[in-house]
């Protein structure tokens, strides 16, 4: 069941850029479908043009009936093209109560639509708040991604929630430096696990810390749809980060099951 959350607490550090880059650059075999479950509303529909149906909502009411993920994803998504990557995408209405609304759908008991066995889902939380219905997704997520600029006010931002992330789900945790750190990851790292082991008496190891994710204006200009990407597109700071970061992600992710071979021919052609 690979699933990413991708969140984050304070700011705006670059978390809808964070979900589309991965799945933009992803790996053949992780097959990523983006999905917008930003309680606040999503973005995706304003900033690449898209339609606003299908929808989240869609997605919800799929996972109420008894048709397989795949055919679900099939008939929600739409292809977002970042010049010859084809990232299928489940967007989110603007504005935020119908993705409220559709959350529980999508996460409730039996619910098993996030968690298909041949993709990884890139779920895009938004901002994570108390009482936030996202809670939900992140309990079934294989890896948390939170965001978190390397300032000492997100960082201490970032330890008030740290707990409940913790105990949140069995999934990874991971801490994403975004764009413009004042600290490394190591000494992020450290203030976090010192943290985590002498005031929260957990295992200082539960959290693992990435980035700092480049300060790149074209990419996230072309993940932002503000930019047509270029021939050398994959070659910009910022994709080549999100590229390498499957490689500190693939260990937490279950394998991604191969597709029955008529889909494969399918999906191939
Ligand atoms: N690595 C980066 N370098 C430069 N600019 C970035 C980077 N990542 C994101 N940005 C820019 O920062 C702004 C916020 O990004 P994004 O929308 O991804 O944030 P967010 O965390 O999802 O917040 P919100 O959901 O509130 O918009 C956008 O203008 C985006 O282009
Ligand atoms: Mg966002």
């Amino acid at each position: 069941m690979p699933l990413v959350a991708v969140t984050y607490v304070k700011g705006r550090p670059g978390a809808t850029t964070t979900a589309l880059g991965l799945a933009a650059v992803a790996p053949e075999w992780a097959r990523p479908v983006v999905v917008e479950c930003d309680p606040a509303g999503g973005d995706l529909v304003r900033r690449h043009e898209l339609a606003a149906v299908p929808s989240v909502v869609d997605l919800a009411a799929a996972a109420r009936g008894t048709a397989r993920p795949r055919e679900v994803f099939a008939a929600v998504t739409q292809p977002l093209k970042v010049r010859e990557a084809m990232v299928p995408v489940v967007c989110a209405p603007p504005g935020g109560a119908q993705t409220r609304a559709a959350l529980p759908e999508l996460t409730g008991g039996g619910r098993a639509v996030l968690t298909a066995p041949d993709r990884v889902v890139v779920a895009d939380c938004g901002r994570l708040g108390q009482g936030s219905p996202v809670w939900s997704l992140l309990r079934l997520a294989d890896v948390v991604l939170v965001l978190a600029r390397a300032n000492a006010a997100d960082v201490a931002h970032l330890r008030e929630h740290l707990g409940d992330l913790i105990d949140a789900g069995e999934g990874r945790l991971v801490v994403l430096l975004g764009a413009g750190a004042a600290y490394p990851a190591a000494e992020v790292a450290d203030v976090l696990s010192t943290h985590i082991g002498q005031e929260l008496a957990r295992d200082p190891q539960a959290v693992s810390v990435l980035g700092p994710l480049p300060h790149d204006r074209r990419a996230a200009a072309v993940l932002g749809g503000d930019l047509v990407a270029g021939r050398r597109w994959r070659r910009l700071p910022l994709m080549a980060a999100y590229a390498r970061m499957w490689d500190d992600l693939a260990p937490y992710l279950p394998a991604v099951a191969a597709l029955p071979t008529e889909q494969a021919a399918e999906a191939a052609s």
